[in-house]
């Protein structure tokens, strides 16, 4: 397994051009199943979960194609179920259920496995499919869900966390294709749900009200290929904001959406850290001393939970005290213990990590647990003097398209060793 290692205390330093949004194209690249028409995505980041996507739509009988940062999907024909094992592994495969349950009113979908940051159920995606008409049974680790037909309703999708993302995904994709009008109450707002919705009208749905809680979509017959520009990524803008600041550099971000970031910039600047915004650049350094701000994780437009991690690094760096509350994923801490090796000191009550910031951190070898885990670990080894080992780094590689380039190009000493 990869690891990286980093040598710290180099400020950062120059341009970043942010890549499309990870947590976009899944969904989009699953909503392809919904034509037997060519679809043409584009600013498709190359990511592992963009790879392990593409073997899944394959196993479903689709042609996929993936050139540079174009993928081109023809699902002309499906095959009623997908490889078992392939959709087991990513969690994020369970929105092709809406996609087949619309076009072909029969899916049958493993479950998603175990997930590190918290328990990851999809009871609010099973209850929309059943409210649409949908017979749904869970059997030897599948959910197979059938309907004759399928029936447009009111669905209130809002949980114990809130709305859920790719639920709301998943009703809109079966909704596109069926008969009358479906509104989804309390439905996600994420930017990623925007796009997915762009998607699906520039394929001949009928959806209004995308980004509010509130969706309605219109029932239609079929729809055909399109080809759509996926958005940039707002949490690896928020990883390469954070960065610079913890670094004590100065980096200019380019191609992202500032617009989709009001939360993460807002607190970045009652820290202290300084944001000039020119469209779809930004540029962002430390500016004075920092300070110590709380931050609660809440559904959009609130601060995202993917960019927790990264900022509770920031304000380990921070002289005082401050509060981090996780709201959306209850045991998404996992990066605690592995800050605590370089130094951190930060404790864990329910919810709450408080961060007593302010002592330099020192390198050592740490565990990536998760995705956005490993995004903090490799901000701490930047920060932090001397020498820091980032091992099982194929969680970075999941979400972050070739971020060791992208650091090196900013001024950092970082290595990716391979099969350590
Ligand atoms: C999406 O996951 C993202 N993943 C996650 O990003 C992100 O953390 C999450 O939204 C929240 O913003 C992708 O888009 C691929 P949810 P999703 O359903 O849709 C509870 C990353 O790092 N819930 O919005 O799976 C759930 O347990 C990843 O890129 C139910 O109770 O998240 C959680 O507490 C990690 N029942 C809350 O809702 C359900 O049926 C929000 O989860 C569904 C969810």
């Amino acid at each position: 397994m990869d690891s990286l290692l980093i040598k710290g205390g180099v400020p950062l330093h120059g341009e970043v051009l942010i890549s499309g949004a990870k947590n976009a194209v899944l969904p989009i690249m699953a909503a392809t199943l919904l034509t037997a028409g060519k679809c043409v995505i584009r600013r498709v980041p190359q990511l592992s979960d963009v790879h392990f996507m593409a073997k899944i739509l394959a196993s479903l009988g689709a042609r996929v194609t993936i050139e540079s940062d174009t993928v081109t999907v023809r699902a002309a024909k499906l095959k009623p179920v997908g490889n078992y094992d392939l959709i087991r592994k990513m969690r994020g495969s369970i929105c092709i259920l809406g996609p087949l349950l619309g076009r072909q009113r029969y899916a049958k979908v493993s479950l998603p496995g175990g997930c590190v940051i918290g328990p990851r159920p999809i009871d609010l995606h099973l209850k929309g499919m059943r409210q649409l008409g949908a017979e749904l049974t869970i059997e030897g680790g599948y959910v197979k869900a059938e309907a004759a037909r399928l029936i447009g309703a009111e669905i209130f999708l809002g949980g114990r966390a809130g709305p859920t993302v790719l639920g709301t995904a998943n009703v809109m994709m079966a909704a596109v294709l069926a008969e009358g009008v479906t509104t989804v109450e309390s439905a996600a707002c994420e930017p990623e749900v925007v796009d997915l919705a762009h998607f699906l009208n520039q394929m001949g749905a009928r959806i209004v009200g995308a980004g509010s809680p509130t969706i309605t979509i219109n029932g239609v017959k079929e729809l055909h290929g399109a080809e759509h520009e996926v958005i940039p990524d707002r949490i690896e803008t928020a990883t390469f904001a954070i960065a610079a600041a913890a670094t004590n550099g100065e980096v200019t971000i380019k191609g992202a959406r500032p617009d989709h970031l009001h939360a993460v910039l807002d607190k970045l600047r009652e820290a202290g850290v300084e944001v000039h915004r020119q469209g779809l650049t930004m540029t962002v350094r430390r500016g004075g001393r920092l300070k110590p701000v709380d931050v609660t994780t809440l559904p959009y437009s609130g601060f995202p939970t993917d960019a927790q991690a990264q900022m509770m690094v920031l304000m380990a760096l921070t002289p005082g005290l401050s509060i981090i509350t996780e709201r959306i994923f209850e045991s998404r801490f996992m990066h605690v213990s592995e800050l605590a090796r370089l130094g951190a000191d930060i404790s864990i009550e329910g919810p709450n990590a408080i961060v007593k910031g302010g002592k330099g951190l020192s390198g050592a070898p740490v565990m990536a647990s998760d995705l956005r885990a490993s995004a903090a670990l490799v901000i701490a080894g930047l920060a932090a003097q001397g020498t820091t080992q980032v091992n099982r780094i194929y969680h970075l590689d999941r979400g972050y398209e070739k971020i060791d380039a992208k650091l090196r190009r900013l001024g950092a000493r970082v290595k990716r060793v391979e099969g350590s």
